[in-house]
């Protein structure tokens, strides 16, 4: 009897003395395990007196419960604790303010990029595409550009070291397109472009939006009428526009068509160096012998093409006063869009 006594008040001292869950459940094992102590001292009742045995396994159950019950209220004391820990330290204020996020939107050139393409692709254009690293066939040589041209020169083209270089127009996937195709077709391309150029109308890289148009017929009023059209749509508004004769090598009859200054409403200032307008992209008839080129039969055939400069449109439909903005990633500017 003095053993249990001895042996309950030390197990009562350890639960006691006990600040961990692991620490609680080396107890248990320690006293009512396989070979614990409390379950030692019911395997000692075998040998006992049949007249002994019902006292002592009454006082050893005793014991056993009183154990069992003081190991059950330290472990459930001990979780409760670990619980208000574990909240405390996860703790959430939602009073705070959120911290919320920034919203991105769409970049002025590309919200012009798709207006531009919806516009066309409603007259049934489709959308062609080439590389931005082009050779000087497509570029220049295809496009009836001859070797002593002053666009071939360095200074207005960024070439690499094996003689190709960086689309200087994206009148290159004229020829891409129609080469061994038979006409009719209408297409549009658009992207980025480069040149060796900087001020507040010129930036080296910008988009252009090249347009082709070739069937039995097509005359200059065709190219005319769509691009006024196309004009008026894009701004939304009556437009002063203007078609100038100009010369490219791949176009005969050439034009460049100007908008009138919207900064200045035509007065003369520094975007439009002081003369009221504002070239935004060149055109005309395509040369026959670019067709001829791409083995198109040129007395059959006609076309017209423009390409025009997304980035200039841009600018002119926002009245923004320095085109490098695009490209400078200020937030404050773009916000604005
Ligand atoms: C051309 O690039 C011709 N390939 C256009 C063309 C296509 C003519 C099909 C006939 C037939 P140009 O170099 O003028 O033409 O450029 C066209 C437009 O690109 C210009 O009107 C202008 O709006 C824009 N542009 C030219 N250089 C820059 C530049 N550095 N930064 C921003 N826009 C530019
Ligand atoms: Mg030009």
């Amino acid at each position: 009897m003095q053993d249990i006594a001895a042996i309950l008040a030390k197990g009562l001292d350890a639960i006691a003395a006990v600040s961990d869950l692991k620490s609680i459940e080396a107890i248990r094992v320690e006293y009512l395990g396989k070979s614990g102590h409390i379950t030692q001292l019911l395997k000692t009742l075998g040998s006992l007196s049949p007249e002994e045995r019902p006292k002592f396994g009454q006082i050893i159950n005793d014991a056993k419960e009183t154990f069992t019950l003081q190991l059950q209220s330290r472990k459930e004391a001990l979780e409760a604790a670990s619980l208000s820990q574990a909240l405390l330290a996860e703790q959430i204020d939602v009073t705070l303010p959120g911290r919320g996020m920034e919203r991105g939107k769409c970049h002025p050139v590309n919200k012009t990029l798709a207006r531009i393409q919806e516009w066309f692709l409603r007259l049934g254009f489709s959308i062609e595409e080439g590389p931005e690293i082009e050779e000087d066939f497509y570029n220049f040589a295809a496009l009836n550009i001859p070797p002593h041209h002053p666009a071939r020169a360095m200074h207005d083209t960024f070439y690499f070291p094996d003689g190709r270089l960086l689309r200087t127009h994206t009148s290159p996937v004229q020829i891409r397109a129609m080469h061994g195709k038979e006409p009719p077709f209408r297409m549009i391309a658009c992207g980025a472009v480069y040149r060796y150029d900087f001020d507040v109308t010129h930036t080296p890289m910008f988009h252009q939006v090249e347009g082709l148009w070739v069937d039995e017929n097509i005359h200059f009023g065709h190219l005319k009428g769509i691009l006024e059209n196309f004009l008026q749509a894009l701004f939304e508004r009556d437009l002063t526009i203007r078609f100038r004769p100009s010369y490219f090598p791949f176009t005969e009859p050439s034009a460049e068509v100007d908008i009138q200054c919207v900064a200045c409403a035509g007065k003369g200032c520094r975007i439009c160096s002081q003369t009221g307008w504002l070239e935004v992209l060149g055109c005309g008839m395509v040369h026959p012998n670019v067709l001829e080129n791409c083995k198109i039969d040129s007395e059959r055939y006609t076309g017209f093409a423009f390409g025009m400069g997304v980035e200039r449109l841009t600018l002119l439909r926002y009245a923004i006063n320095d085109l490098r903005l695009f490209f400078e990633n200020d937030l404050r500017f773009l916000e604005q869009f």
